[in-house]
């Protein structure tokens, strides 16, 4: 999530008693999924050919919203390049890949008549994963709704839940046969705040009513896809992922306690607790009330899904205190000068990926998987390669912690780092670089970063 930030810990590695295991791959275990996240709109570009629908992020791009003025038209091209990408992937020892499959792609108008070049793009992706011996991660949802849809309202309109089965079971049975990994939405914390309440994504719309309601239609849409996937995929492992972020109160005290319990139950535990029957966490923010607006009789009985794993993607911590101002986010304490912090802003904090962990761990889930970790730093193509020490030292200390919480006992099995090419950040555009193999963006030539050349030599 683009605009949280927290404040600097104080030598979190030095304190007393703080054990941070060795880094080594066989201690993850056999079995431990290891992979790079990516999503459509940022990587695919070609986003106006072979029958494409448009999308919100098409349609918000083309009004200039985005910091550099840029859009997704191109990205990292890797609608046409996915052979060479893949293979690269491969070299770089990973063995998983995952990326979400774009709606309007698919479904031009979002629901209705199938685009079958569209279909036909995936089915080469993916046999290109397998031929590989790479193994091919979907996600059903990774925020480029179709504009048709959103002329309907989009998340704010109830149909969506008829339009996203529809959808949904159109994916998992022309790709079920093959895709066994399957994550129904990316972040609905993401794209519903983002997206619907403060505007500052696609399709930029804001308003607290807007907002609930498409709080509820994504955890109606949550359990329902993953019905889906259920019913049409033989021997499926299903998941959702979830942005998280540890919360803590700036200072001891009542008030700072109350505000981070707050930002706690908006960033962490509101689309997980509907999901696991828990319902909407109303008792810890009344205001959360409003959502009831929404609920049609039965919804409760919809709501929980049992997925066989959650996807947990961490960036940050969050710290807290008490605002005047009454927007939930305002509760928030921004880094100060002491911390690190990446090129987003957002604060290198290892520990806050443990205490997470442990976090959810508390909740009854089958297992955790981490399906997005990374940072964005400012990297420099120096005589053909590129020196990026910073986020060898991130993925190090991050999985460091991963570790020492498996190590005690949470069921980690999957780490899938953000991301894998430089590309399309969103409002942020093409500056930040979140990628372990730099782009090139006038060229598209991709140059494998130390970060890259670390992975492939830890994952050997
Ligand atoms: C996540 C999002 C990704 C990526 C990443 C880095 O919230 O799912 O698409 O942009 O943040 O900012």
């Amino acid at each position: 999530m683009a605009a949280l930030v927290a404040i600097g810990r104080v030598n979190p590695v030095l304190a007393a008693g703080n054990y941070i295991p060795e880094l080594t791959k066989s201690s993850f275990g056999d079995n431990f999924h290891w992979g790079v996240a990516t999503s459509a709109y940022q990587i695919e570009g070609a986003s106006d050919v072979d029958g494409k629908g448009e999308s919100v992020w098409d349609r918000f791009t083309s009004r200039g919203h985005i910091k550099d003025k840029s859009d997704g038209k191109i990205a990292n091209d890797f609608y046409y390049r996915y052979e060479s990408d893949l293979k690269l992937l491969k070299e770089l020892n990973f063995k998983n890949f995952r990326f979400s499959l774009s709606w309007p792609r698919i479904l031009p108008e979002g629901t209705g008549t199938i685009n079958e070049k569209g279909v036909d793009y995936y089915n080469r992706m993916i046999d290109e994963c397998l031929r590989l011996g790479i193994e091919p991660w979907a996600v059903l949802y990774h925020w480029d709704l179709p504009q048709k849809l959103e002329e309907k309202g989009g998340w704010t309109n109830r149909e969506v839940v008829d339009w996203f089965a529809e959808y949904a079971d159109l994916c998992t049975r022309r790709f079920g046969d093959r895709v066994k990994h399957w994550m129904v939405l990316n972040e609905p914390a993401g794209f519903t705040t983002l997206g619907y309440l403060s505007g500052t994504h696609a399709p930029q719309r804001t308003g607290i009513g807007k907002y609930l309601a498409a709080v509820h239609h994504a955890c109606l849409c949550q359990a329902e896809g993953g019905r889906i996937i259920r019913r049409n995929v033989e021997k499926s492992h299903i998941g959702t992922t979830f942005s998280c972020s540890h919360t803590e109160p700036y200072k001891p005290i009542g008030s700072h306690q109350r505000a981070a319990k707050r930002l706690d139950v908006v960033l962490n535990r509101l689309f997980i607790e509907p999901t696991l029957g828990m319902g909407y966490p109303i008792q810890d923010l009344p205001f959360l009330k409003k959502i009831e607006k929404h609920m049609l009789p039965g919804d409760e009985q919809k709501l929980p899904f049992e997925f066989d794993f959650i996807g947990l993607q961490n960036y940050f911590r969050v710290i807290a205190k008490p605002s005047l101002i009454p927007v939930i986010w305002a509760n928030r304490v921004k880094p100060d000068s002491t911390a690190e912090i990446t090129e987003m802003g957002w604060e290198v904090d290892p520990e806050g990926m443990y205490d997470i962990l442990k976090q959810f761990s508390k909740y009854p889930v089958k297992e955790i998987i981490i399906t997005e970790n990374g940072a964005a730093f400012p990297d420099r193509l120096v005589d053909g390669r590129v020196h990026d020490p910073q986020r060898i030292n991130f993925y190090k200390r991050y999985l460091q912690q991963i570790l020492k919480a498996k190590q005690e006992g949470v069921n980690v099995q999957g780490y899938f780092a953000w991301t894998f090419i430089d590309n399309f950040e969103w409002a942020e555009g093409y500056r930040p670089r979140f990628g372990l193999v730099y782009n090139d963006f006038d060229t598209q030539e991709r140059i494998v970063k130390d970060s890259g050349y670390w992975f492939r030599d830890f994952l050997k």
